[in-house]
């Protein structure tokens, strides 16, 4: 079987998550903008969770060249992610003529788990991460059922757990007047992606690509909080973090895109999207399979033909994005 696009390539299928970084770009330059109220010769930048670099070097130009005729300083920018993702094709983008950003910006790469800390303490000025911080630092328990509900009591301690971890983390690397910026998902009465991502591994076990034992082993390695949840999340950083923004932007219905080729184009770019996520959610449940790579393509066509019938059938409901904005006041 063979498939053009093997997914291979974070960075040939992530339009759709610059599209949602870019959703909150007015809050992202506010926040490098309050970086000059604290004077450095240097200053720290990191981006947690750059993946393959493109749409990372897109926005830190942007936000960089915000900044940059106000201040005779250099930056000096760490861009993390796990030490497994394709580091040779982030050098490559990153080193390339269009991500040069000015002769005082300084690039470094670091692969290790965000879910530790990866900077010095009180050494990081700026903090950045776009869709990254809902991958959980701590596995949720196994399915058990098919029908398993995955927003339940338990997995939410491990989720509120999983975010406060990440945020004590971020604020030890900070220094006092820094900021830190997130982009993530939020919970508004379900999580789509977990509806599509339920059925495609409903709709693999059915067509026996994914064994009964398989299917009763399976973590989800996702979890999103509601806007309450994260309420509880920041209220323990009180007198600690100075809360800037806790933004949520609607995604609008897409099945309300009347060119059809727009639309094709879209439903494209979002099964794509949502591919790369679930590519990385299915690899313990595949990683031992001869025939690893033939299941890939089969679910990545059954994806698309999900995606397709439920915006179709508008029952994909708006998406959202939150987008947290924080400074270290203490
Ligand atoms: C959906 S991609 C987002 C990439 C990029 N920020 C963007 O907006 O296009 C999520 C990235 O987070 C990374 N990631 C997940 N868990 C991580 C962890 N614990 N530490 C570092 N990176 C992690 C993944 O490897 C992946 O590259």
């Amino acid at each position: 079987m063979s498939v053009e696009n093997r997914m291979k390539n974070y960075n040939q299928n992530s339009s759709y998550q610059l599209h949602l970084a870019k959703l909150s770009t007015d809050l992202i330059l506010q926040a490098i903008s309050r970086v000059l109220n604290t004077p450095s010769q240097t200053y720290v930048l990191a981006d947690y969770g750059c993946s393959e670099g493109l749409n990372s070097s897109i926005l830190f130009k942007e936000i960089i060249g915000h900044i940059e005729n106000l201040t005779e300083s250099n930056f000096l920018l760490f861009f993390n992610d796990l030490p497994f993702i394709n580091w040779a094709n982030f050098f490559k983008v990153i080193s390339s003529q269009e991500a040069f950003i000015s002769k005082r910006v300084f690039s470094s790469a670091i692969g290790k788990s965000f879910g530790e800390q990866i900077l010095p303490s009180n050494t990081l000025h700026f903090g950045f991460s776009s869709l990254a911080f809902h991958w959980l630092s701590e596995p949720v328990p196994k399915y058990t059922r098919l029908e398993f509900n995955h927003y339940n009591e338990e997995n939410a301690q491990i989720g509120i757990r999983h975010y406060t971890r990440l945020l004590e983390l971020r604020y030890q690397e900070l220094v006092i007047g820094g900021q830190l910026i997130f982009i993530t998902l939020t919970f508004l009465g379900e999580d789509a992606i977990y509806e599509f991502q339920k059925e495609l591994f409903n709709q693999l076990h059915k067509k026996g690509l994914i064994t009964e034992e398989e299917a009763l082993n399976f973590k989800y390695p996702i979890y999103l909080l509601t806007s309450e949840q994260w309420d509880k999340v920041l209220e323990t950083f009180a007198g600690r973090f100075k809360i800037h923004e806790k933004n949520i932007r609607i995604i609008p219905k897409i099945s309300l895109i009347s060119d059809e080729s727009q639309l094709k184009g879209m439903l494209e770019t979002l099964s794509n999207a949502f591919f790369c996520m679930f590519k990385d959610c299915y690899e313990s449940v595949f990683q031992n399979r001869e025939n690893k790579e033939e299941i890939i393509d089969i679910a990545k066509e059954n994806l698309k033909e999900i995606v397709a019938e439920k915006v179709m059938k508008q029952e994909f409901g708006e998406g959202n994005t939150i987008c947290i904005a924080l400074e270290k006041i203490s």
